[in-house]
C-alpha cells in the first residue's frame, strides 16, 4: 500500500511484514490507546491504513477506564439518588422526612465496571474487525520511525511505522505534600474505584473534574469541602454559568472556598482520615482528599533522543495544526499535544487531521477555540466558543443575551429550574448582534442541548439566520431558541 504524508514522509513506502504479532512493519503504529490513539487507529484503518496500536494496558485509555465514562455513570448513580431522594416532591413514594434513599456502593461500583466492561468490548471488537494490530507494551519512539516496545516483563522488541502518532495520553497532576496512597488521598484514578462513599471529602481544584467529583460526593451523601486557589471555581467558563453551579452547590451545602491555597494535611492519628490545611488558618478534617488540580502530560521515556520531536518544558508534546511533530512522517494527537484542551472529542478530532493530513488529503484543522466543552456536575455546564470576558477583553464589542431556565416549561415540569442559557454575538457597527461568538449553558442537561449552540458558533452564523428555527414545545431547547430571538432584538419572553 503505498501513502504519502506532506512531509514525504512514507512516500512509496509498502506495509509488509509477517501476519500475526510477528509483523513489524506498518503503515502507522500508534502509540497509545486511548482516544486520540484508538481514533487514529479506526479513522486511519478505515481510510485502508495498516494501523499498530500499542497500549501498555487496555484500549479505551483513560476516557474509558479512568475517566469520562466511569466518572459518568457515577455521576448518573448521583442523579437517580437524587431523583429518588426528591421523588415526594412529585407525589411519588415515601413521605418528605423520611430517612434518604441508602446507596449500596458496591452496586453502583459493578454497573459503573459493567458499562466501561461492554464499551471496552465493543471497542475491542471493532479494532479487531478492522484489522487492526493491537501489540501490548509500552512504546518509545526512536530515530528513523522505529518504536521501540518494552512488554511487561521487560523484554524488548522494535517495531518500524511509515508514520508513528504520538497519542501516549496524560496523568493527574498531584501536588506536594499530597501522597497519593489510594485511601485518604485520592486522584481521580483512584476514586473510581472506591468501595464505599466516604462521608467527608475535601476536593482540591474547582476545575472540571474536581467540580464533577464534588456535586457526585454531595449528591452520594458525603460531606464536600471545595478548595480552588483562583478567586471562582470553573475558572475557564463564563461567570454566569460558573455562578449558576457554584449557587447550587452552596444551596446543597456544598463548602466551597476560593482563591485559597492549600497548605498541607495532618493525618488523624490511628487512621480515619486528615486535616487538611488551607488559606489563612483554615483547616477541615475530612475521610478523604480528591486532588484535581489538572493532567500532565505522559511523555516521559516517549521519545528518544535523536530525533526531531520537540517535547516542551512541560513534558508536552508540540505539534503544529496539522498534527505534525518536528520530526518528518511522526505526528501526535490528544492529551499529550501542547497547548489543547485535554478532551477525549477532541483528540477524535486530531486523530482525523493526522491521518487526512498523512494521507494528504484536503483537511480543516481543529479550532480549539471553538470546540464543545461538556461539564456533568449538577447542574451542567456546556460551551462553545469565547466567554463574555474572554471577548471582552480581545477588545470586541459584544452584543449579550442570556435567558434563565426557571422560564422554561419543561424546566419547571422536570423541577430543574437553575440554570440559563448566555450567548455572546459580535456588535455590528448599527449596534445590531451579528455573528455568533459563544454559547454558554448551565442547567438540566445541557450538555446534550449544546450542539444546535456549537454549530451556531462554528457556522459562524448570525442570530437572524438560528432565530428562524422553531424548537419543539416544551423542551428545555427553547430556551436557546430564545436567547437567540431576544437577541434579533425581539424576543418573545426576554427583552
Ligand atoms: P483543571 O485545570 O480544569 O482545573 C484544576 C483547578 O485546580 C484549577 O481551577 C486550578 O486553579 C486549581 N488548582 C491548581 N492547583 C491548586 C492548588 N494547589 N490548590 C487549589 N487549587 C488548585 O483540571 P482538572 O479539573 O483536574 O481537569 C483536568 C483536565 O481534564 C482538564 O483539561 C479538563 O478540561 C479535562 N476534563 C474535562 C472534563 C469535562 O469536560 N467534562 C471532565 C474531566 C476532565
Amino acid at each position: 500500500m503505498i501513502r504519502t504524508t506532506p512531509d514525504g514522509a512514507g512516500e512509496g513506502r509498502t506495509s509488509g511484514g509477517d501476519s500475526g504479532s510477528k509483523r513489524t512493519a506498518f503503515d502507522v503504529v500508534v502509540i497509545g490507546g486511548g482516544p486520540g490513539g484508538y481514533a487514529t487507529a479506526l479513522y486511519g484503518a478505515a481510510a485502508g491504513l495498516d494501523v499498530a496500536v500499542l497500549e501498555l494496558d487496555k484500549v479505551g485509555g483513560t476516557c474509558l477506564h479512568r475517566g469520562c465514562v466511569p466518572a459518568k455513570e457515577f455521576l448518573e448513580t448521583a442523579t437517580v439518588r437524587r431523583a429518588v431522594a426528591g421523588a415526594s416532591t412529585f407525589g411519588i413514594g415515601p413521605a418528605a422526612g423520611d430517612p434518604s434513599p441508602e446507596v449500596r456502593f458496591e452496586v453502583s461500583q459493578q454497573r459503573k465496571q459493567q458499562v466501561v466492561d461492554q464499551l471496552f468490548r465493543g471497542l475491542s471488537g471493532l479494532m479487531k474487525g478492522r484489522g487492526i494490530t493491537i501489540v501490548p507494551g509500552t512504546g518509545t519512539l526512536l530515530p528513523g520511525r522505529r518504536v521501540r516496545v518494552t512488554a511487561a516483563d521487560g523484554s524488548t522488541s522494535e517495531l518500524e511505522g511509515a508514520n508513528v502518532v504520538l497519542a501516549a495520553g496524560s496523568l493527574p497532576r498531584t501536588i506536594p505534600g499530597f501522597e497519593v496512597d489510594g485511601t485518604v488521598v485520592l486522584t481521580s484514578d483512584e476514586v473510581l474505584d472506591l468501595e464505599h462513599v466516604p462521608a467527608s471529602v475535601a476536593v482540591i481544584g474547582g476545575g472540571a473534574i474536581g467540580c464533577e467529583f464534588a456535586s457526585m460526593f454531595s449528591d452520594l451523601g458525603a460531606s464536600v469541602t471545595v478548595l480552588e486557589a483562583l478567586p471562582t471555581i470553573l475558572a475557564g467558563c463564563d461567570e454566569d454559568a460558573a455562578a449558576v453551579v457554584a449557587r447550587s452547590f452552596r444551596k446543597r451545602g456544598i463548602d466551597v472556598h476560593t482563591g485559597v491555597q492549600v497548605t498541607g494535611h495532618t493525618p488523624v492519628p490511628g487512621g480515619g482520615g486528615t486535616v487538611v490545611s488551607f488559606g489563612e488558618g483554615g483547616q477541615v478534617t475530612v475521610e478523604a482528599v480528591v486532588v484535581s488540580v489538572g493532567r500532565r502530560p505522559r511523555s516521559d521515556g516517549l521519545v528518544e533522543p535523536g530525533t526531531g520531536v520537540v517535547v516542551d518544558e512541560r513534558g508536552f508534546v508540540v505539534a503544529d495544526a496539522y498534527m505534525r511533530t518536528g520530526e518528518p512522517g511522526v505526528w501526535a494527537v490528544g492529551d499529550v499535544v501542547a497547548g489543547t484542551p485535554q478532551l477525549a472529542h477532541v483528540g477524535f478530532a486530531e486523530a482525523i487531521v493526522a491521518i487526512r493530513s498523512m494521507l494528504g488529503e484536503p483537511v480543516t484543522p481543529v479550532d480549539y477555540g471553538a470546540v464543545p466543552w461538556a461539564i456533568y456536575c449538577h447542574p451542567e455546564v456546556a460551551y462553545a466558543g469565547m466567554t463574555e470576558a474572554a471577548a471582552r477583553a480581545a477588545g470586541i464589542d459584544v452584543v449579550v443575551k442570556k435567558d434563565p431556565f426557571g422560564g422554561n416549561s419543561r424546566a419547571r415540569i422536570i423541577g430543574e429550574t437553575d440554570g440559563l442559557v448566555k450567548v455572546i454575538a459580535e456588535r455590528r457597527p448599527d449596534g445590531s448582534a451579528g455573528r455568533i461568538l459563544g454559547v454558554h449553558m448551565a442547567g438540566p442537561w445541557v450538555t446534550e442541548q449544546l450542539g444546535a449552540g456549537y454549530l451556531a458558533v462554528n457556522w459562524e452564523a448570525t442570530p437572524d439566520e438560528v432565530a428562524r428555527f422553531v424548537q419543539p414545545h416544551p423542551s428545555l431547547s427553547e430556551t436557546f431558541g430564545e436567547t437567540v430571538l431576544a437577541l434579533t432584538g425581539r424576543g418573545l419572553h426576554v427583552g
